[in-house]
């Protein structure tokens, strides 16, 4: 317990006595609870953090959100077959096709990446932001790094794809979203790192809210005496933070048209991926999402369904799902009935973006991540609130699934090395492994002093996107691996 402050002019000052009332309106008064031990610096601070918040908004999210809780949960079916573009109906003039097709829109400035940094990592373990983990490649490139040499592989792909001869190389704009979590030491990280060869001025840092923590009964949880517990709002807090940034008139200015939204924590991420493009454009269609197979029913990864019959495509998340219909199994196939797990990696046009971010805060139903929070008292059991960013998917006049193969776009880092899976550790055998394959199909020959299974070889993403263009490097040279293979 703390004491209480001696000074007699600050222990007689009552709390603003406005700010109380409103706070009473909502049944929040309780932040004021500790208030005659406050230094008044401390009381200045707590104003100022109260004063901050939109107090009838966040009133009308808890309710909402609590409220939703208690009605039943939405019916679903399986999404379709018809609804996804499968790997194996692809054929190889389809693939080239599309990636022509991408291309070309990438070469006419037309395509923007966004990346959602604003997690605050606590299953990883670490408070620096989760794009700066190095997950022990040969080559040391942290997550941030790995997606930067892909931006500028595929700027170099298009450039020489469709400016033949010219030197002019077209600009992939990156936003990135990170929060007061994350938000000082990514901007240190990029500009230690010299934005890892992208030009300064093709990144923009924008920052997402924060949402106060709540206990069980939808009070504010006091982080100390006189700071409330908040948290970020979610990826799903994109589409707010684009619109008060005002980045939604940026990218219109910059001639964007499509958005390519991902999450930083797959090693294996096709950034700006061409292919995916070309298929968005050719279906028209408002916003898609890639898609694996599940790999096991407990798998922690959304899935896509549709909701009631014949209803829009969206995505159920694994803490949400009914454990009875995460192992539910389809009789006539075998597999998963609710089989295409969300890999957080989608495509939205830039109209869609417009209409979502002035659209969806009016629902103001968040998703109640309970959580142990720090607080006052140690820790109190409460919740997280959170908007998620396939929450649009309902509001789309138009979704299409993209089925992508696990072992060559999905490489997830969630968990710190010694959990049962989505480690540092994993992430990068399925990175040496993937790239290993593509080393010995271009003729290449790999030594290694460990098993194979436990190495390989590293492919820089500045001499090769997706295992093209490495026989000049290759064909008949012998690798030494573990080790990282460069122009
Ligand atoms: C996410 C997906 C899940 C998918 C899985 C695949 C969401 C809500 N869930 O789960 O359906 O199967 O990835 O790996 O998308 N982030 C923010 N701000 C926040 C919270 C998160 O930017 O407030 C970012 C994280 O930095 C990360 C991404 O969103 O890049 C997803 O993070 P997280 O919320 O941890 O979702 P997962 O549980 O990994």
């Amino acid at each position: 317990m703390r004491e209480p402050v001696l000074d007699s002019n600050a222990t007689s000052s009552p709390p603003p006595q406005e700010l109380l009332e409103r706070l009473k309106d909502y049944g929040q008064e309780d932040v004021f609870s500790l208030w005659d031990e406050l230094s008044p610096d401390e009381r200045d601070l707590l104003v100022k953090d109260i004063e901050s918040l939109d107090l009838s908004r966040i009133d009308r999210i808890i309710r909402c959100s609590f409220h939703s809780q208690g009605l039943p949960a939405a019916v679903i079916e399986p999404v379709p077959e018809t609804n996804v573009s499968t790997v194996e109906e692809r054929t190889m003039e389809d693939r080239e096709r599309l990636w022509k097709m991408g291309m070309k829109a990438i070469s006419e400035g037309k395509l923007a990446v966004l990346l959602l940094s604003g997690g605050q990592g606590t299953r990883l373990g670490s408070s620096d932001p989760k794009g700066c983990l190095n997950i022990g490649l040969p080559s040391g490139k942290s997550l941030f790094q790995l997606q930067a040499e892909r931006i500028l592989c595929v700027q170099r792909l298009a450039s020489q794809s469709v400016n033949e001869g010219s030197n002019n190389t077209p600009h992939i704009h990156w936003y990135i979203m990170t929060s007061p979590f994350t938000d000082e030491a990514t901007r240190k990280y990029f500009e230690s790192h010299k934005y890892f060869g992208l030009e300064a001025d093709q990144i923009t840092f924008f920052q997402q809210g924060t949402i106060p923590c709540v206990s069980k009964d939808g009070r504010f949880i006091m982080e100390t005496p006189f700071r409330l517990a908040k948290s970020p709002d979610g990826n799903g807090g994109v589409y707010s933070a684009l619109k008060f940034s005002r980045l939604l008139e940026d990218m219109s200015m910059r001639g964007i048209k499509y958005i390519d939204c991902y999450g930083v924590d797959n090693a294996l991420v096709r950034v700006a991926d061409p292919t995916f493009l070309g298929y968005f454009i050719d279906k028209g269609v408002t916003s898609a999402a890639k898609v694996v197979r599940k790999a096991y029913p407990q798998e922690k990864v959304g899935v896509f369904v549709r909701r009631g019959k014949g209803g829009p495509l969206s995505v159920v998340e694994y803490s949400e799902l009914d454990p009875s219909l995460s192992s539910a199994i389809n009789q006539q196939t075998g597999r998963l009935r609710f089989c295409w797990s969300n890999v957080c990696l989608h495509m939205f046009t830039l109209d869609f973006l417009n209409q979502v971010a002035n659209g969806l805060e009016k629902d103001s139903v968040y998703h109640l991540a309970e959580k142990n929070i720090p607080s006052i008292h140690g820790h109190t059991l409460g919740y997280k609130l959170e908007q998620f960013i396939f929450d649009a998917f309902p509001y789309a006049p138009s979704t299409a699934l993209f089925e992508v193969l696990r072992d060559e776009e999905f490489a997830p880092v969630k968990n710190a090395n010694g959990s049962n899976f989505d480690t540092p550790d994993s992430a990068r055998l399925l990175v040496l492994r993937l790239h290993t394959r593509w080393v010995v199909a271009a003729g290449g020959f790999l030594t290694h002093s460990v098993p194979l299974y436990a190495t390989g070889v590293e492919v820089s993403p500045l001499c090769s996107y997706a295992g093209e263009n490495l026989e000049a490097i290759c064909r008949g040279r012998t690798f030494h691996a573990p080790c990282e293979i460069s122009f």
